[in-house]
């Protein structure tokens, strides 16, 4: 008789890690903002603030949902269907929260929800009511309130409502009611609170900079000739989502002439040796936005011309980090950029002429055409104004911002020699202003053209 072949098999129980830790807001610091927001307004005022709506995609399909920054800001409530009442010195409670009920049958389908308890117990609210009693609750609060502070403009259909509520009140005037009599822009307080970071946000805008540095690594460890520019994508989100990040906008990833055009989204082309791959991808980790540039060889070796670009790039990149500092002006950095690269497009003969009067024409637009860059946190193109006034806003701690100078020379650009056509190089960095000048949230993402080439001969 045959022997039994049977295999003995011993298995091994998979054993879990521990939770990854990462950053948080906590939440004594939505309290604070929102407490600071109330200074802010005064005791006649109310804000009122809605969730972002949810989006469909196609047919009854949903977008992934993201919660409206502002509210966000405020709440720490990532939920749709809900509204944020804020009352300065109202005896009941001067935060209410408007969530959408328990409902065991709905929470089945579509996941748990806080429900007013909830509202209360876990995000603060001094008072709390199902989304549904909106309409019967909301015009009382607004009675004998002077100052409605709201961001008109942002959810039309939500506009109509509040416009419906304070009219209705309005209506009622001749019956003795104080009615609101002023909308001011919540935005413009707000907003200005969400331009300076504190350490909390920076912490997180830190490890969402990291992580999305880690995925840049790894594109540049996989990129090789004949890959595709989605499987350079593909690289990036792996290692968003092994951090449970997301993108904060949709990566740019463009190999050769693909680099020349700035919002470059279609990423479907084959990479060829000789050529560059621009690959701009950022990450949003708890609704804090990172947003870098890396440009590097297909094939892992700069030629001597795109060396040549790139270095000038990389020189406008540092000088304008190098303005990054409390006193200097927004435009500074833009100005020290516009200045290096001028400078450099003369010296590798792009441009013809005295830098200054080449600086003062613009003539750099023509191979420069965006900005050095903008300010970054739960928006990607984060909120605050630029200028004061006719001013220049003046930089200050906790400030953050993108540092990205680029240089594209357009495949059809005549008066270029023909080795320099098709080539498009960006720098991008994410930095926060410090007290004594900035801090590169970015840097491990190489740049440097050798560390670049030595990272990827790794591979
Ligand atoms: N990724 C968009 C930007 O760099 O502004
Ligand atoms: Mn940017
Ligand atoms: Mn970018």
């Amino acid at each position: 008789m045959a022997q039994s072949s049977r295999v003995r098999t011993r298995s091994v129980a998979r054993r879990a890690r521990p939770v990854p830790k990462l950053p948080s807001i906590p939440k004594d610091e939505f309290a604070r903002r929102r407490r600071h927001l109330m200074k802010l307004m005064g005791r006649d005022g109310i804000a009122v603030l809605p969730a972002a709506p949810v989006r469909l995609r196609n047919n009854d399909v949903e977008y992934a949902y993201r919660q409206d920054s502002d509210f966000y800001y405020l709440t720490g409530f990532a939920e749709p269907e809900s509204v944020a009442v804020l009352i300065p010195g109202r005896p009941q409670g001067e935060y209410v929260l408007f969530v959408r009920d328990r409902d065991p049958t709905r929470e089945t389908w579509d996941g748990k929800r806080a429900g007013p308890v909830g509202a209360r117990r876990q995000y603060g609210a001094d008072d709390a009511f199902p989304i549904t009693d909106l309409d019967d609750i909301l015009p009382g609060l607004l009675e004998n309130r002077t100052k409605v502070f709201y961001a008109m403009g942002a959810y039309p259909e939500f506009d109509q409502r509040v416009v419906g509520w304070v009219n209705g009140l309005r209506a009622q005037a001749r019956q003795g009611r104080h009615t609101p009599q002023e909308f001011v822009a919540l935005d413009h307080l707000l907003h200005d609170m969400r331009l300076f970071k504190s350490r909390n946000e920076i912490d997180l805008m830190r490890e969402s900079a990291r992580i999305a540095a880690q995925a840049h690594r790894r594109a540049m460890k996989a990129c090789r000739p004949g890959l595709m520019e989605y499987e350079i994508v593909a690289e990036l989100l792996h290692e968003f989502r092994l951090h449970n990040a997301d993108v904060s906008y949709q990566p740019i990833v463009g190999g050769g002439e693909n680099a020349c055009i700035l919002h470059y989204r279609e990423n479907d082309q084959m990479l060829k040796d000789g050529d560059l791959l621009l690959v701009d991808a950022g990450c949003e980790l708890q609704c804090y936005a990172s947003d870098i540039t890396r440009t590097y060889p297909v094939n892992g070796r700069f030629t001597p011309e795109q060396r040549a670009v790139y270095e000038v790039v990389l020189e406008a990149n540092l000088a304008a980090i190098e303005k990054v500092k409390p006193g200097n002006h927004w435009n500074d950095p833009h100005s020290a950029a516009v200045r290096v690269v001028t400078q450099g497009l003369v010296r590798l003969g792009l441009l013809k002429g005295r830098v200054a009067t080449l600086e003062k024409e613009g003539a750099y637009r023509k191979f420069f055409m965006h900005r050095t860059g903008h300010w970054l946190g739960m928006d990607v193109h984060d909120v605050g104004d630029y200028k004061i006034g006719e001013e220049w806003r003046v930089l200050e701690p906790g400030m953050a911002m993108t540092i990205e100078p680029g240089i594209y020379i357009a495949p059809s650009m005549r008066g270029v020699p023909r080795n320099f056509r098709g080539i498009g190089i960006r720098i991008e960095d994410d930095v926060v202003v410090t007290r004594t000048g900035c801090e590169v949230l970015t840097s491990k993402a190489p740049k440097d053209p050798d560390a670049i080439e030595a990272l990827m001969a790794q591979s």
